[in-house]
């Protein structure tokens, strides 16, 4: 069964895509999203404990589902937890016990291999937690404990504004997670719509000229990694130009060598590892790379063009950037964001 919402009654109220509504409806997603999730605290409570007392927590998604996944899975790590990221059709690969926890995390809470991968992990013994953006979905229906999004329809195949709310909601969780406070995220929408406001002119400018490329390089580190792959799948996925994502440290291990004159790379900085990330920038720009920066909170050096932002939870305010990119390469080629080739908006075989 698959719950597709009602393509027919959606409109694009003056927008001339999906998509790009979509990501201005971002705000107001986060912001519902994060209402419900403060008069769910006590379930939101519970869901921490369940993580706290846990031996491993799984983190398991597809697609850009994978990508918030792996981005609160590192968070996991980082304060000590022994968190597992799996992509979902690899799932076989991993036996789960009794103590463990599973958190799947789907959109449509629909697709196929995140539901086989926590029914092979529920009969290992372990206990489901789910993140999904439809009611009684079909993932929802067999998690011991459902958390929900309130991101609304998503018409536009590609994940925009859903992908933003995953973020805030791990965001949210991780802040119950460290007994921090939870109302400081209630400013985050505003600072959605003002990042939107402020880039459109500049993203459109990136997506045009990476939409005459064959080839990118999207790089980041730590929680940027997560971003980074984000940023290559949409523009990969709506835009036809192959993006690969990096840990920009890997780089050096082998995808420089493809660097010449003109090869584009976009780094990914949350402004926690800039040194670093300078480095990697400064070999790209030594074999002719042409740079563009997305940078949060801290500065790079000697890029082609930068995005600087400022925001205590850069994630939120990267996710925006690296669709609008996406949407502009996409549309500056003439090609439907909404409707990409070869792709279905719930994916339901294996
Ligand atoms: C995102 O832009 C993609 N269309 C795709 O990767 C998607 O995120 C993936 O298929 C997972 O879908 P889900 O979140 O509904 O499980």
């Amino acid at each position: 069964r698959v719950i597709d919402w009602d393509i027919e009654t959606a409109t694009k109220e003056g927008y001339p895509h999906f998509m790009i509504k979509e990501i201005h409806e971002s705000p107001k997603a986060v912001k519902d999203t994060i209402e419900g999730f403060i008069s769910e605290i006590d379930l939101i409570k519970e869901v921490a404990d369940e993580i706290k007392n846990a031996n491993r927590i799984i983190v398991i998604g597809a697609g850009t589902s994978y990508h918030a996944g792996l981005y609160f899975s590192l968070q996991l790590q980082r304060l000590g937890y022994t968190s597992i990221p799996i992509i979902a059709s690899e799932y076989y690969n991993l036996k789960a016990k009794k103590g463990d926890i599973a958190l799947a995390i789907s959109q449509s809470g629909e697709t196929i291999d995140v539901l086989q991968g926590i029914r092979k992990m529920k009969n290992e013994g372990a206990k489901i937690i789910s993140l999904t953006n439809v009611i009684e979905s079909a993932i929802a229906r067999e998690s011991d404990y459902k958390l929900y999004m309130k991101a609304g329809p998503e018409i536009g195949v590609a994940a925009t504004k859903t992908f933003t709310t995953q973020l805030a909601s791990l965001l949210f969780l991780t802040e119950v997670l460290q007994g921090g406070n939870i109302n400081k995220l209630e400013k985050l929408h505003q600072e959605i719509r003002d990042t939107i406001t402020k880039v459109e002119g500049i993203t459109k400018r990136i997506g045009e000229k990476l939409s005459k490329k064959a080839n990118i390089y999207y790089l980041g580190r730590g929680l940027s990694l997560p971003l980074a792959m984000e940023g290559a799948l949409k523009i990969k996925e709506i835009a036809y130009v192959h993006a690969e994502a990096y840990p920009a440290g890997e780089s050096k291990h082998g995808p420089i060598s493809l660097v010449e004159k003109g090869f584009p790379v976009v780094i990914i900085n949350d402004g926690e590892l800039t040194d670093l990330l300078q480095n990697n920038l400064m070999e790209m720009k030594a074999r002719g790379a042409e740079i563009y920066t997305v940078s949060v909170n801290k500065k790079m050096k000697d890029s082609d063009i930068e995005i600087y932002l400022e925001s205590e939870f850069p994630a939120i305010v990267i996710s925006p950037v690296i669709q609008l990119i996406a949407y502009y390469a996409s549309v500056s080629k003439g090609y439907d964001p909404d409707k990409p080739r070869n792709l279905a908006k719930t994916v339901t075989v294996e």
